[in-house]
């Protein structure tokens, strides 16, 4: 399998008067062609800051102090802005966090898609147009929405807008922040099934990021958990949910509310704060296995099988 995209040691820190927040704290994954990587983990573990950080879109008072991403053989966080600025949206495309709220409400949505691909492609207003209606079919909308305003829209119908723009120029990879939180599940289902079709009728990579396991459990053919600013496991979503590895993403899958579960178990603890991660492995506060070895020392993440990755002292 081909990697699209590498991130080896990355690191995005937000200065402070208390010191250096270290909510990024050396990340290294890869996604390959035409697979939907999950990237899971609670809310504040760094999931949100790691993909500015791929993008190089973290802003001051954030820094990378460390990291290498290499996008189709491109040093991202090196390469010239002007380079980068056309990378982005034609060959990679991102759908931030809550970016469907970021549409503007008064002018219709045909204009706005226009705009954001002529601003991108340098295509001319027609063929943008085009481009614009096809990809709203292509998204599973009506034609109509073109001349509607977003007001009008249903946040399902929002979030597809925002994809069928972000994919307009149909890149390679798609990296979408938690694309279904705050939808209901009917609806996020149906942008999950969007993306899973991206994958499938397009060819194209795609990351998907949310804190809900449940909604990765329905379209990712691999997983990266992360806790505390680091990825602690890695593995095939099947093989993760059927034998997770670490005690964090046992957790994890155990906190999934099903039908027929009494109750959910929670993690027992609270987050650790990025200005002052645990010593040790940073998940030992919270782990009942935890021993004196995690205490000291941080697990470095192993294969401990064919693509099956997790740092744990509990293996090794
Ligand atoms: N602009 C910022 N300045 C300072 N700290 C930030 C900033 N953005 C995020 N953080 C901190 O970085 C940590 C990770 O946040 P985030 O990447 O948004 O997590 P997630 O997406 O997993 O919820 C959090 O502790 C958050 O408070
Ligand atoms: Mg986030």
């Amino acid at each position: 399998m081909e990697p699209i995209l590498e991130v080896d040691d990355l690191r995005v820190y937000y200065k402070s008067i208390w010191g250096d927040y270290k909510s990024v704290d050396g990340v290294s994954v890869k996604a390959y062609r035409n697979e939907v990587l999950s990237i899971a983990g609670e809310s504040g573990c760094g999931k949100s800051t790691l993909v500015e950080g791929i993008l190089r879109l973290v802003k001051p008072p954030g820094y990378i102090p460390t990291g290498k991403v290499i996008f189709e053989g491109i040093d991202i966080l090196r390469v010239p802005e002007e380079e980068l600025r056309r990378i982005r949206w034609s060959k990679l495309a991102y759908v931030p966090q809550g970016a469907m709220n970021s549409l503007n409400p008064v002018i219709k949505v045909e204009e706005q898609m226009v705009d954001a691909i002529i601003d991108h492609s340098g295509m001319d207003k027609e063929k943008a147009k085009e481009v614009a209606l096809a990809m709203l079919k292509e998204v599973g909308l009506p034609v109509e929405v073109a001349n509607m305003y977003p007001h009008q829209l249903s946040g399902g119908m929002k979030q597809r807008v925002i994809i069928a723009t972000a994919i307009a120029l149909k890149p390679n990879l798609v990296i979408a922040d938690e694309p279904t939180t705050a939808l209901d599940v009917v609806v996020q289902r149906g942008i999950l099934q969007l993306l899973r079709m991206l994958k499938e009728n397009y060819h194209m990579t795609v990351i998907m990021v949310s804190h809900d396991m449940a909604a990765h459990a329905q379209i990712a053919d691999r997983i990266a958990i992360m806790y505390a600013g680091k990825i602690v496991e890695v593995g095939l979503i099947n093989q993760v949910f059927k034998e997770p590895l670490h005690p964090y993403t046992k957790g994890l899958i155990s906190a999934i509310p099903a039908i027929g579960k009494k109750y959910v178990k929670g993690i027992p603890g609270l987050a650790p704060s990025p200005l002052n991660w645990p010593s040790g492995c940073r998940f030992h506060p919270r782990c009942q296995h935890a021993t004196e070895l995690c205490v000291k020392v941080e697990p470095s993440i192993r294969e401990v099988e064919r693509e099956r990755f997790v740092a744990c002292h509990l293996y090794g």
